[in-house]
C-alpha cells in the first residue's frame, strides 16, 4: 500500500486533486508545507498566505529523539476546495485532510502559536502529575467486568441505526441525542454524574460529555475521548457512512469503561469526563472548540486520551502509540500501563503524520494528549469513509477494542485515583 503518511497534510494531493471550477467562500484554514505546495499548483484560490515555523518531536536519522522545522501556511482558500481534496483522495483508500480550519485570521494565528508552544512542551510531564502505577488493586478488580459484548452490540448499533452521523444531517443529530439518552441511563443514581451535551454554535451534531464529579481533586480532570461523526466524502443526509470503525468503535470502547466504572460505584479523586466529539471529519472542529472553551476557562485537564479506531487489528502489533501531536511523557505512561495490566501485549509506535484525531486539538490548547491507535498507520483499516467501514470487517465482533478499553480503563483509575485521600466517615 502506498504511504499515508505526511506533515500537516498528506503529500499525495498531486494525483487527487482537481481544483474546484467554481469559486466558493474563502475560510481561514491552516496546513503543512507540501499540501500548500500542492494546492498552489493545482490553481486553488488561495490568499493572505502567512509561513511559520514549527519546531516538531521527530526521530533523527539513526532514530533517536529530535526534534526538525516543519512550515505551517496559514492562509484563506477556496472553501470548495478542501472537501474535494479529501474525497478525492479517499477514493483511492488515501487521504488527504489534516488541514484544519479556523474561524478567522486571528483565531488562526493564535491556534498556530500555540500549537508551536505545545509543540515545543510536548516531551514534558505535566507538573503534580504521577505516572506511578499504584492502583492495582482497584483496576485489577475492575478489568474483568469489561466485556467484548457490549462493545460489539454499541458499535453495531452505531453504524446501523442511521444512514451515517455527518455532522450536519439527522443521523449525526439524531445519534448524539441517543447517546445522552443512553450515558444518562449509565449515570442513573448517582448524583457526582453528570451528562451533558456541549452545543456547537455553527452546525447541528452536539457533542457528548459525562462528567464524574472527583471526589478530593475536583479541579484536576482526565478526558477520555473519541469522536462520534462519520463521513465518506461528500456526505449527505442519504449517504451510508456506517463508520464502525472510524469511529463507533472509540465511543464504544469509552462508553464499556464508562459503564464498569459506574455500575462498580468507583469514586475518582480527581474528575473524570468522557466525550463524544462532533465534527472530527471536518477539521477536528468539534475538539477544536471544546479544547478552546476549557483553556479559555482555564479548566486544568491534566491528561487526555484520544480513541479514534480501535477494532482493526492491521498490524502484528496490539496497539501502536502514535507519537505526534501527542506528549512522550505521557505516551511512556500509556505504554507502561500496557506492559503492567496486559503483559502479553505487543505495542508499537508510530506517527500519523498530520493532526490526524482529536489529541491534536488538546495538544494544540498546550494540553498533554495520548493516542493509542489499532494499527501502525499504514495497517489501520482501509475501509474508513466508504460505506464498507463495517463490523464485519472485524470479524463482527470487538476482541481488539476490549484491549483498548482495558487500556483506558487503566488509564482513568491510575490517573483519576490521584489526590488527598477522602475523610473517613465519623472522623
Ligand atoms: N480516524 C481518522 C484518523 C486516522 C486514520 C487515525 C488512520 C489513524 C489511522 C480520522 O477520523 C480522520 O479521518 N481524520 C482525517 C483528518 C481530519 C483533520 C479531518 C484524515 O485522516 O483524513
Ligand atoms: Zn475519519
Amino acid at each position: 500500500m502506498k504511504s499515508r503518511r505526511a506533515a500537516w497534510v498528506t503529500g499525495t494531493l498531486a494525483t487527487c486533486f482537481v481544483a474546484s471550477a467554481q469559486a466558493g467562500p474563502m475560510v481561514w484554514a491552516s496546513m503543512g508545507e507540501e499540501s500548500y505546495r500542492l494546492l498552489r499548483r493545482a490553481g486553488a484560490q488561495l490568499e493572505q498566505v502567512e509561513p511559520y515555523a514549527v519546531a516538531v518531536q521527530a526521530p533523527t536519522a539513526d532514530g533517536r529523539a529530535g526534534t526538525r522545522n516543519e512550515s505551517v501556511y496559514l492562509m484563506q482558500v477556496d472553501e470548495e476546495a478542501l472537501p474535494r481534496l479529501s474525497h478525492e483522495v479517499h477514493e483511492q483508500l488515501n487521504r488527504c485532510g489534516g488541514f484544519m480550519l479556523h474561524s478567522s485570521r486571528a483565531e488562526g494565528r493564535k491556534v498556530v502559536a500555540q500549537f508551536r508552544d505545545a509543540a515545543a512542551r510536548q516531551a514534558h510531564q505535566p507538573a503534580g502529575v504521577s505516572y506511578a502505577i499504584d492502583d492495582q488493586t482497584e483496576v485489577n478488580a475492575l478489568l474483568p467486568q469489561l466485556q467484548e459484548s457490549n462493545i460489539r452490540s454499541t458499535i453495531v448499533k452505531l453504524s446501523t441505526d442511521y444512514k451515517n452521523r455527518y455532522y450536519t444531517t439527522s443521523g449525526g443529530i439524531g445519534s448524539s441525542n441517543d447517546l445522552l439518552t443512553t450515558w444518562k441511563q449509565l449515570a442513573a443514581g448517582r448524583d457526582d454524574v453528570t451528562v451533558k451535551q456541549f452545543s456547537h454554535p455553527n452546525w447541528p451534531q452536539k457533542s457528548v460529555i459525562l462528567t464524574i464529579k472527583g471526589t478530593t481533586n475536583p479541579g484536576k480532570i482526565v478526558v477520555i475521548g473519541g469522536h462520534l461523526d462519520s463521513t465518506i466524502g461528500w456526505t449527505n443526509e442519504n449517504s451510508i457512512a456506517p463508520g464502525a470503525d472510524d469511529d463507533a468503535s472509540g465511543v464504544a470502547t469509552l462508553q464499556e469503561v464508562m459503564r464498569v466504572l459506574l455500575s462498580s460505584n468507583y469514586k475518582p479523586r480527581r474528575t473524570l469526563q468522557f466525550m463524544a466529539y462532533a465534527a472530527e471529519e471536518v477539521g477536528l472542529k468539534g475538539s477544536q472548540e471544546i479544547a478552546s472553551d476549557y483553556q479559555s476557562k482555564g479548566k486544568k485537564v491534566i491528561g487526555v486520551m484520544n480513541l479514534d479506531m480501535t477494532n482493526y487489528k492491521g498490524s502484528a502489533s496490539d496497539i501502536t502509540v502514535m507519537t505526534d501531536y501527542t506528549n512522550a511523557a505521557q505516551n511512556k505512561f500509556v505504554k507502561d500501563l500496557v506492559a503492567y495490566y496486559q503483559p502479553s501485549l505487543k505495542v508499537s509506535e508510530d506517527r500519523c503524520g498530520y493532526a490526524c484525531s482529536d489529541h491534536a486539538s488538546w495538544t494544540n490548547r498546550g494540553y498533554v494528549a495520548s493516542m493509542p491507535a489499532e494499527a501502525l498507520f499504514d495497517d489501520s483499516n482501509p475501509y474508513i469513509h466508504t460505506p464498507n467501514d463495517t463490523i464485519s470487517k472485524s470479524g463482527n465482533n470487538a476482541n481488539h477494542a476490549l484491549k483498548f478499553a482495558k487500556l483506558a480503563l487503566s488509564f482513568a483509575v491510575e490517573l483519576g485515583s490521584d489526590g488527598p485521600a477522602p475523610q473517613q466517615a465519623g472522623k
